[in-house]
This record gives structure tokens, sequence and C-alpha cells, in this order.
């Protein structure tokens, strides 16, 4: 089957009976026989069972789901005239012979006539959505933010191998990312499906029939979650808290990372960490792609270009510098080689359904792939893997080619469980349980550690065990503008911690792109710039001094918003919301159901970045030097203009010019960003003196900054301190009160207030824990002083 193509919908054999049982109605007809069974899952969230007869295997082979959410409350199912009834606690559900409709939170979904089918072993769910206005989630897509309109085929794939000749555009549709979710929006009310099945599926959004949204599976049980909202962030958190959040990374995973496909030796390192230090420019991780191995054979280096890896990874976190390595699945298939002697014995790896090794071709040439859907394949994985990044003194992981990639050789034989399970179960979650075994050796390695994982491809719930980047994308303005929708899509799927390749991986950057790219990019949750061996060189110096002061302004950016990004982090881990959000997350209006060309880090920060190159749109020429324009759209109160350093009013849509040095960047009134002042030293910063910006023209601020050791797992049996903090404008003076509570962050962390846009005031109450101080504010403490932001850059 070729990809975007479906079983359409008149294929399908539609029920005609419906039989109810006490816990299971059964719906039948020529064709189709199908058993529904429905359970209350947790607060805003059931869950329907769709086991359809003719699925030869009838277990759920999903780890999506946290063990808490897979059993659930069986909801009886009552006689209401022809129709089902189940009374869940989350909503009601209505289910007649092939007619399903959906009652959670105000909003109410229901089938197209005949809507429930089944060809063979898969299954059609098809919703009528005339009513609705727009679609979000989808796991990693191109194209828009808002899916109406759109579809998705949910397998993954290795995109360059399989869609050559389209990567450089935007109309290949499946990614290395496969996540049958789909949130659907009406009436400013928002509703989550979650279909369960981690075998292929579609998705289609009024593509193929405009206002039907069509779900097929192709094989397998489906499970379909329904999720309450009323709004998206309550969909959002109940995803999250469905499949799991996010743990907390590292803090150094949160800064700036350099990576190239051909960086190649020792030297070649060494040099880099100087450059970074030369050009001025804090750097977090130096990555090795597959060349630093001794011919791509996994856990091994290339002794003659690294003659002393360990040696080389210390030294560069002597200078705040960490080490990431790649790491393929594919073990070279080669007698004698340790690993792969090592997995035959114990059969690790993937067999034929006559039980011969599977094999695929990589890097290495003929390799085999562990079955890391096996505990005893992912314990052998994590003892060479954790081995490998102690001996090498490794600080991080970066699992590729897990899609899985295996070259010309077809995937399909490739199965699990020594052949007797089909390919297409765990296809899908192949990188899943790679990343999972991954993310075991980390811990057995350092178990009050923080790991750092980052995958290509994934499935719900992978968020769990790992970061994920979007994968191969291109050096040209629409993949940057792709960027955007993407990383914003994924992260309304669960993967907050994501982004793609700064710069673009394939083909050449030029210096306005490399500058935009990493402007566009400095305020994701995960930024790297990433390019390949064929491409010119992307570092941060590579055109010149200009765009390199604009490249540093970007990463130092960040680096000052460290601790904003950090809180960020902690309330995805805690609640669920991710880093980055689209407008709609928190206002509501047609006007923010498309919008995917600014987004939100946090809920107080709006990034509005240029996305257009010179002459690719429009222009303005300011005191001499040429600005690119963008509209911005500013939602209702006041906005604070990071740049030009004045109060602007939303609620409206305003024209913006940026020079080639400049992100438009929004804080709103009553938003405070905790921000980092010192010296900026790759990891080797102090974060404990905090300055605390205060936006408050009208508005007062109330935020909890959480205090944590930011290294270790303790947090996860809470270890932090909450400073619960307030700022608001009496006449002349500001008042902060500061209250610290829980695992005590005193003397931890220094606040120091700095007030922007309220030249009146010009006395500072602070009230630390019940003692108060009242002084005059020092200048430094009162930003309207300043032109540009942030000053200290
Ligand atoms: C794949 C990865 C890319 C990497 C290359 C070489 O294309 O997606 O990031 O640089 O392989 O390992």
């Amino acid at each position: 089957m070729f990809f975007g193509q479906k079983i359409h919908p008149l294929n399908f054999d539609v029920p005609e009976r419906l039989i109810i049982g006490s816990e299971t109605v059964e719906l039948t007809g020529p064709g189709v026989q199908l058993r529904v069974r429905c359970a209350d899952i947790a607060e805003g969230c059931l869950r329907l069972r769709f086991d359809n007869a003719a699925v030869a295997d009838l277990f759920q082979h999903s780890d999506a789901v946290l063990p808490e959410g897979r059993e659930g409350q069986p909801v009886a199912a009552q006689r209401e005239a022809e129709t089902a009834l189940f009374a869940a606690r989350a909503g009601r559900v209505e289910l007649g012979a092939a007619r399903l409709r959906l009652e959670l939170a105000g909003f109410t979904l229901e089938t197209v006539a005949g809507g429930i089918g089944a060809c063979g072993p898969a299954l059609l769910l098809n919703f009528a959505i005339a009513a609705v206005d727009g679609c979000y989630g989808f796991g990693e897509r191109t194209r828009r933010l808002n899916k109406l309109g759109d579809s998705a085929d949910c397998l993954t794939v290795d995109v360059v191998a399989v869609f050559r000749h389209t990567y450089a555009r935007d109309d290949y549709d499946p990614t290395y990312v496969a996540i049958p979710w789909a949130i659907l929006s009406g009436n400013g009310r928002f509703l989550g499906l979650f279909f369960d099945n981690p075998g292929r599926a579609i998705m289609d959004a009024g593509k193929i029939r405009p206002d039907e949204f069509i779900y097929q599976s192709f094989d397998g049980v489906t499970d379909l979650y329904v999720l309450a909202g009323p709004s998206l962030a309550e969909v959002v958190r109940r995803y999250a808290a469905l499949t799991g959040r996010g743990p907390l990374p590292p803090l150094w995973a949160l800064g700036y990372h350099q990576c190239r496909w051909g960086y190649q030796y020792e030297a070649e390192f060494r040099e880099l960490a100087a450059q970074f230090a030369a050009a001025d420019v804090p750097v977090s991780a130096l990555w090795y792609d597959i060349d630093y191995m001794d011919e791509y054979r996994l856990f091994t280096w290339d002794r003659v270009d690294f003659p002393d890896p360990a040696a080389l990874n210390r030294d560069l976190q002597a200078a705040g510098i960490h080490a990431v390595t790649i790491v393929d699945p594919g073990v070279k298939r080669e007698p004698g080689y340790a690993v792969y002697d090592s997995g035959r014995e114990p059969a690790v790896f993937c067999q034929t359904a006559s039980g011969r090794e599977y094999v695929g071709k990589v890097w290495p040439g003929d390799t085999v792939f562990p079955d890391f859907t096996r505990q005893s394949a992912r314990d052998w994985w994590a003892d060479w893997l954790a081995d490998f990044l102690r001996e090498n003194a490794v600080d991080g992981v970066w699992l590729d080619m897990n899609d899985p990639a295996t070259g010309y050789s077809r995937t399909e034989e490739m199965r699990f469980a020594h052949g007797a399970i089909p390919h297409d179960r765990y296809h899908n979650q192949y990188a899943h349980f790679m990343a999972r075994a991954s993310r075991q050796a980390c811990e057995q390695l350092d178990p009050d550690g923080r790991p750092f994982l980052l995958t290509r491809s994934a499935c719900a719930g992978t968020q769990r065990y790992s970061a994920v980047w979007t994968g191969d994308n291109a050096s040209n303005w629409q993949h940057l503008r792709m960027a955007l929708p993407c990383s914003l899509n994924l992260s309304l799927s669960g993967v907050a911690f994501n982004g793609p390749d700064v710069g673009g991986f394939m083909d050449d950057t030029s210096a306005e792109l490399l500058v935009r790219w990493h402007q566009a990019c400095c305020l994701f949750p995960f930024f790297r710039n990433h390019s390949s061996r064929h491409s010119r060189p992307q570092e941060p110096w590579q055109f010149g001094p200009g765009p390199l002061a604009a490249i540093r302004g970007a990463i130092r950016t960040r680096y000052r918003l460290l601790p904003y990004l950090y809180q960020c982090f902690f309330t995805h881990w805690r609640d669920g919301d991710p880093m980055i959000r689209p407008l709609l997350y928190h206002y509501a209006g047609p006007e923010y159901a498309d919008l995917d060309d600014q987004y939100l880090l946090g809920d107080a920060l709006l990034v509005a970045p240029i996305l257009h190159g010179d002459g690719q749109g429009p222009e303005r020429v300011r005191h001499g030097i040429k600005h690119a324009q963008r509209s911005v759209v500013l939602p209702p109160g006041v906005w604070f203009d990071l740049n030009r350093g004045g109060w602007v009013e939303g609620g409206r849509t305003i024209q913006y010019a940026a020079a080639l040095d400049e992100l438009p960047l929004f804080a709103r009134d009553g938003a405070l960003l905790p921000y980092y002042a010192g010296p900026l030293r790759n990891r080797l910063m102090d974060l404990r003196a905090i300055e605390l910006h205060l936006f408050c023209r009208d508005q007062s601020v109330n935020y909890d900054y959480v205090v944590d050791d930011q290294t270790t797992r303790r947090y996860l049996s809470g270890a932090y301190g909450i400073a619960q903090i307030t700022a608001a404008i009496d006449s002349e003076r500001l008042r902060v009160t500061i209250t610290e509570t829980g695992d005590s962050p005193r003397d931890r962390v220094t606040f120091t207030p700095v007030l922007y846009g309220r030249p009146d005031v010009r006395e500072l109450e602070l009230t630390i824990n019940g003692r108060t101080v009242i002084r005059p504010l020092q200048a430094d403490q009162r930003e309207w002083l300043c032109q540009a932001w942030p000053v200290r850059i």
C-alpha cells in the first residue's frame, strides 16, 4: 500500500444489529462483528475499546498509556430503545448499531450515519465535524497547525529515504513520529480523541470528505480514549496525565547544542570548544555523529581519529561542555564483533517468521536489530550502553535511525518475540522501546541523575523516556516556517521537549536564514544547530561578524531566560502544560485558530520571529537599515515590547519591522520573567542569583518560582521548594512579596526585582518571608531606562 492511501469508507461493512450485554455491546452485521466496552479511566477521561472479531491477535500491544490508565473501571451498558448507553463519570456515550455519540464537558461529537465499520481487521470510525472549527495535535506533522482539511498517515518512516524528492518541500505526510491523537475544537470548547492502536492508522480531518473526521486502523485492538475539555489546556493536560509527562532534564540540556554530521577528529572538537569561547557564544554540548565509530560499529570509537575519547570528553566537561553521542539500533552483523556475538546466544535480535535473524542494510552494511520489546533485550542493551557511556565519559544519548530505518531491506520481515509477533504491532513503537532501554541504561549508570536522551522516531508516550527532534529538515525558508506548527503540534501531543535542526540539516543555509532560524527557535524547548556533511558549515561564526552578533544575541537571550525556561519545564512535568504553546492555548477567538507563525513560551512571553528572507516579504527601511516586517497578533491587554522598550496596546494586529539582529518579543502585562544576569560560561553558570523581571502596567504579578537542585531526580519525591511571588504597584511604590514554602529554598536563590515600563515608580517594598525592607529602586532595577532588551545580553 502506498503512503496516503486509505480504505475507501464505502469498502467497510457496517453493523446492523446491537446486542447489549452487561458490560459489552456487540455490533454485528454481514462481514462485521465488533465488541465495544466502556471504562472510566480518570477524571475527564473515558475509554471505548473496540475488538474486531476479524483481528487475529486481540492483545493490546501499545505501551502508550501509563499503567494506571490501562485498567479503568468498567461502565455498565444500559439499554435505551435501540441504543446502548454508557453513563461514564467523564461523560455520556450512546452507541447504536452503527452510530456513536459522545458528550463530554459540553462538547458533543457524533458519527455520521453508518459511521462505524469493519473491513476485515480494519476499523472505521467516522465522525461528523461540520460544527468543528479546528483540529490540532496529530503528533509531528508537516504543514499547518490547524489540521482541519488535512490528514495524517500514522506510520513512522525514515522520511528522507522514503521521500527523497520531496523532502525540501512540505508535501510529504508520514514523519518519524506516529501519534494518533486529535484535538477538536468547536464553539470555544475542545475535545481530545486518542486512538490507542500502535499499528498503522489514518486520521483524516475533512480532507477526503469535507465535514467528516475519519479514523481508520488497519489491524489490532483500538482503544479510543476520549478526553474532556472544555479548554485546550485541560485536554492537553489530561492527555499528558494519560501517556506521561516528560521528566525534568538536566539543566545543561536546556542550553545551546552544536552538532554536525562530519565532525570527525578529536582536534575538531577541541577547536570547536575554543571557537565558541573565542566567539563569546555559550554552548552546552558538542555532539558526535556517526563518524566517531569504528566503521559504524556500535559502542566503539575510531581510535585513530579519537585516541582517548574519555580524556577528550573530560576536558570538554572541564570547560562546561557536555558530550552527546549518536547511537543507532543497527548492530553490524559481523561474527567476531563483540556486540554482535554477545547478542546472538541470548537471541536478542529481531527474527523473521521462520526464526532467522532479520537483516537490514544501514551504515555498517548488513545489520541486525535488537528486539527492544523484550525486557531481556533491553537489559542486554542497557548493559552495553551504560558501559559505553561510563568508559567514554559521555553525558547524553542521541537515538537515530530507529523508525526503524533498514535501508533497502523491507521492514515487514522484521518480527518480534522470536518471530512470533508481526512487524506492524511494534513498527511505530520500535524507537519507543529503544528509548526505554536507553533510559534504563542511564538510570543504571546514575540512579540519582537526570538522563538526557534525544530520539528521532517516537510514538505516544515516548516523552516519558526521551526528547524528540523533528528529523532531517532542509535549509530553506519553508522548512523554517514549518518548524513552528510542527513543534507546536508535537507539544500539544505530549512530546513537549522537542525542536528542529536549527539552520536546516540538508542543503546550504545562508547568513540570513541561519540568523532567523536561531531567533525563531532560541526559545524552543530543544535548541540544537545540526547540519549534514554535504551542506556548508553553519556554526554561529561561519558567516562573519554581523550574522555572528545576531546569532549570539539569540543564543544569549535563551541563556538569560534559562530560569524561565526551566520553570516552564517544571510546569510541564507537574501539570502537563507544554513549554511552547500556540496562542489558542490561552486566548479564545477565531484569529488564533490558524495562527502558527508566532508562539508563547509559558503563558507570559510572546515570540513572533521573522520567517521570511530579504525580498520575500514586507520590508521597511528604518534609520537607513533594512528591516523585515511581519504582522503580530497581540491578544487583549497591554504588552511590553522587549526590543523597543515600551508598552503596546493589544487586542489587535500590529506590523512589526525587525532588523537582522532583532527578534520581536513581547511580555504580557502581569508577567514575571525570571532572568539570569550573571556571566555566561557554557554550563558553568550560577543560577542562584535570579532577577525577577516584572511587567506591571495595569496588572499585578502572581508567580510560583520552583527551586530544586536542578541535577538529581529528588524532585520526583517532592524535594523542591516554591517561592510564591507577588508584585503590585501602589502609587509610587513597587511591593514585592516572596514567601518560600516546601523543601526550604531559602538561601539557595537570591531574588532581585527589576521593573519595566513604570518610570513613575521610585520605591521598592520587598518582603521576604515576612521581613520587609523599603528602599529606593536602583537605576538598574528600572529597566525602563534602557533602550533595548535584554540589556546584559
Ligand atoms: C540521519 C539523522 C541525521 C544524522 C545522519 C547521520 O540522517 O537524521 O541527524 O546526522 O543520519 O548520522
